[in-house]
């Protein structure tokens, strides 16, 4: 079973120097992970090894001892876990067999047996961060959530804009409404599993929330992000409700999440004055900043912690870390965030 930790990320995110982590801080940026990659061609398959998987969640601990390990999975192997075939071409993004209103749920027994390996790697994942001297560290787990996952599952594949699932999602409002209400109670009980194996929080990637309108917001953004924080209560939260603009305010005010991401576009002035002191703000250096380096990122990462110094607050990226980006340019966030008084 999994080891008491000691995990204080979440308490000191109220003290400076804020902890840290980032939004794919373990992946191709990192030349070991490049290596480890190497032993299974499937990238799913590898998400599925616990013992790969756990190994590539280590490698960015190992080299910056980050305040939290993030479990290594993806958001994708939810709709795998559903009967979908998923792929990742390099250059293209995800493929996949993408659904329409004739598509049949899966049982959800069915569904949450082929996500239990995540139970595994957690745990496997914990006692190993304890064992190389990780105890303080905390843990994340994560989901895609439902909004974001319906976006690939009716798409098939990236896009800037979802122009077939949003013509989708208006032309079919029952199935579509079926469908995340489907996804909103597999997330639940696949995040509570995720607790059960140890995560001290979890994130739910609301990454295309940004392409959403006003009514779609409340109704596949803020309510079932809602009824998850409900059913997982009390377990801490957090939301990454990407592009979501000025809507971020609705988002922390009406879901109950303990913390929210901030994207890059954020005015962190407003969200400062405008979202409630409890909640735990986390983010939002542009990737790009850490990716050229030099004082630009001095100065960003200066600004935004100077920002959010009397607020619960935990340093992150906007977006995940850049594949082109050099290990170095971590390593110096990193000290400049723990050396900032
Ligand atoms: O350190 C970590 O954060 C690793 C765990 C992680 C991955 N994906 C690994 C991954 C997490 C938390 C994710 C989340 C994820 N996956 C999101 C939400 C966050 C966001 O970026 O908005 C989304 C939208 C996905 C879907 C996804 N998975 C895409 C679009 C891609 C292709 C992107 C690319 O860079 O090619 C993936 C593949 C993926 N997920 C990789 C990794 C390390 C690259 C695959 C490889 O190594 O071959």
């Amino acid at each position: 079973m999994t080891s008491k930790n000691t995990s204080q990320i979440l308490t000191n995110s109220s003290f400076n120097p804020p902890p840290i982590w980032m939004m794919r801080q373990a992946g191709r940026y990192l030349p070991e992970y490049r290596r480890l990659r190497e032993r299974e061609s499937n990238f799913l398959s590898f998400c599925n090894n616990p013992h790969l998987s756990v190994e590539a969640a280590l490698q960015p601990m190992r080299r910056y001892s980050f305040d939290a390990a993030i479990l290594f999975s993806d958001i994708l192997l939810v709709p795998y876990a559903m009967g979908l075939s998923v792929s990742f071409e390099e250059g293209r993004g995800p493929l996949l067999s993408s659904i329409d209103q004739t598509f049949k749920f899966p049982k959800e027994e069915r569904v949450l047996e082929k996500l239990n390996v995540v139970a595994k790697t957690l745990v496997l994942l914990r006692d190993k961060l304890d064992k190389e001297n990780f105890t303080n560290a905390g843990m994340i787990g994560f989901c895609g959530a439902p909004w974001t996952l319906a976006a690939y599952m009716l798409e098939g594949e990236s896009s800037r804009d979802f122009l077939k699932m949003r013509y989708f999602a208006l032309s079919h409002p029952s199935f579509f409404s079926d469908l995340i209400v489907y996804l909103t109670s597999i997330l639940s009980k696949f995040l509570s599993i995720q607790f059960s194996a140890g995560a001290d929080f979890v994130q739910i990637f609301d990454s295309w929330a940004g392409l959403t309108d006003e009514d779609q917001f409340d109704r596949w953004v803020i309510t079932p992000t809602k009824e998850i924080v409900e059913n997982l209560s009390p377990y801490p939260i957090f939301g990454f409700a990407r592009q979501a603009g000025s809507r971020v305010f609705l988002y922390g005010q009406k879901t109950g999440l303990k913390g929210i991401s901030l994207d890059s576009g954020q005015d962190l002035r407003m969200v400062d004055k405008l979202l409630s002191q409890d909640i735990i703000v986390q983010g939002n250096l542009d990737p790009m900043r850490l990716l050229v380096g030099g004082t630009g990122l001095e100065k960003e990462i200066k600004r935004i912690c100077t920002q959010f110094r009397d607020r619960p607050f935990i340093f992150n990226l906007g977006h995940g870390i850049l594949k082109e980006t050099p290990p170095e340019n971590v390593t110096h966030a990193v000290s400049l965030v723990r050396n900032f008084q």
